[in-house]
C-alpha cells in the first residue's frame, strides 16, 4: 500500500488527480491538504470536498492550509479553471463535513506516524515549505515528494520561462529544493505537456456515462469544458492538457516517465521570476537535489489513467486507444 498526503489547489486538473488516486486501490491517501493557487485555499477545500462525495469517500481528512504565497502577492488561476475552480459547474457545496485547520502540524506528524509516506504536491509549494521551515528533521522522515511544477527544456505557461505552480510561490519552490533531504521528483511541463485529453478522450467519457450513468465520467466532461474552451482560445488547441494526474501516474508506475538528476533552484525575481533554473551543465557544482522527468509515455499514462477510473471499461479503452483512426 502507497501511503500519500495530495497537496493540491483544486483546481480542474487537481480534482482528476484526486479522482485518479482515490480508485487507484493500491494507495491511501491519509489526507488532503490544501494550498492558495488556481484558487484560494479555502475555496479549493470545497472544491476537494465536492470531489470526495462524488466518490463517497468523505472520511478522508481535508486541512486548509496558507490563504497567500511566502512573499508575492497572490494571483489566481481563476481565469483557467474558472470562478469556482472548477469550470464554473458551481457544483453544490458539502455542507455537513468540516475542513480542517493545521496543515504543517498534520503532515509533521503523518511523516511521523507512517513509514513510507510520500507527499504528492500538485499546487505551489507554500504549505510544504512552511512544514520544512517548523521541523526539517521530520520534513525529511517522509518516503519522497513527487511534485508537479516548472519547466526544463519546455516553455512556460505564466511566461516564456515560469510554470505556473513555481510562478504563483517562487520562494516557497526554491525553499523546498533548497532545504530537501529526500527524493524529490519534478513532474514539470516538459512531460504533462504530452498528457491532453482530446476531444475523443472527452467523447468516449460521455459514451461511458450515457451507456453506465457513472457519474465520475459525466463530472470530468462537465469542469473539463471550460478548460477546453480556454485552450481553444488561448493557444488554439482541442482539448485540454491535464498536469496533476501524471504526479499521481508516476507514483503508481515510474516507469512511464524518465528523467535525470539535477541541481535545480527558482528564480525568485525579475522578468524570468518562478522559472526552474536546471543546472544542467553542472556550474554551479551542486549535488544534484532533484529528479527531473524529461520524458513520458503520454498513450501508456492515458490506458492507465482511464482504466483506473472506469475498470470496467478497460477493454473499450484499450481498443479506443489503440485505434489509429482516432488520432490518439
Ligand atoms: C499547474 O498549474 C495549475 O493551473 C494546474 O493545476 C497544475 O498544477 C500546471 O502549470
Ligand atoms: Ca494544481
Amino acid at each position: 500500500m502507497k501511503n500519500i498526503i495530495i497537496d493540491c489547489d483544486p483546481g480542474i486538473d487537481d480534482s482528476l488527480a484526486l479522482i485518479m488516486a482515490l480508485k487507484s486501490p493500491e494507495i491511501n491517501v491519509v489526507g488532503i491538504t490544501i494550498v492558495s493557487g488556481n484558487v484560494h485555499a479555502s475555496k479549493g477545500a470545497k472544491n476537494a470536498l465536492k470531489v470526495l462525495r462524488l466518490l463517497d469517500m468523505l472520511h478522508i481528512p481535508v486541512y486548509v492550509g496558507e490563504g497567500k504565497p511566502l512573499v508575492r502577492e497572490f494571483v489566481t488561476a481563476e481565469d483557467t479553471h474558472g470562478e469556482d475552480g472548477l469550470g464554473e459547474t458551481f457544483i453544490e457545496e458539502v455542507y455537513d463535513v468540516e475542513v480542517k485547520n493545521g496543515v504543517v502540524d498534520f503532515i509533521l506528524e503523518s511523516a511521523k506516524r507512517y513509514e513510507n509516506l510520500t507527499v504528492v504536491a500538485i499546487g505551489p509549494l507554500t504549505n510544504l515549505a512552511l512544514t520544512i521551515e517548523k521541523d526539517r528533521e521530520t520534513f525529511n522522515k517522509l518516503k519522497e515528494v513527487i511534485l508537479m511544477g516548472g519547466a526544463f527544456k519546455s516553455h512556460g505557461n505564466c511566461s516564456p520561462v515560469a510554470e505556473f505552480n513555481f510562478w504563483v510561490d517562487p520562494h516557497g519552490a526554491d525553499y523546498v529544493f533548497k532545504n530537501i533531504d529526500i527524493p524529490l521528483i519534478m513532474v514539470g511541463l516538459d512531460v504533462t505537456r504530452e498528457i491532453v485529453l482530446t476531444p475523443n478522450y472527452i467523447e468516449l467519457l460521455n459514451q461511458i456515462y450515457l451507456e453506465s450513468r457513472d457519474e465520475i465520467a459525466k463530472f470530468i466532461v462537465d469542469i473539463t469544458r471550460f478548460y477546453v474552451d480556454f485552450h481553444w482560445k488561448q493557444e488554439r488547441t482541442l482539448g485540454c492538457v491535464i498536469n496533476d494526474p501524471l504526479a499521481i501516474g508516476y507514483l503508481l508506475d515510474s516507469s512511464i516517465c524518465s528523467g535525470e538528476d539535477y541541481f535545480v533552484q527558482v528564480v525568485k525575481n525579475g522578468e524570468a521570476i518562478g522559472q526552474s533554473m536546471v543546472d544542467v551543465a553542472d556550474f554551479y557544482r551542486e549535488k544534484p537535489n532533484c529528479h527531473v522527468l524529461t520524458k513520458v509515455d503520454a498513450k501508456r499514462f492515458m490506458v492507465m489513467f482511464l482504466t483506473r477510473l472506469f475498470p470496467n471499461y478497460k477493454k473499450e479503452i484499450e481498443v479506443v486507444l489503440n485505434n489509429n483512426r482516432y488520432g490518439i
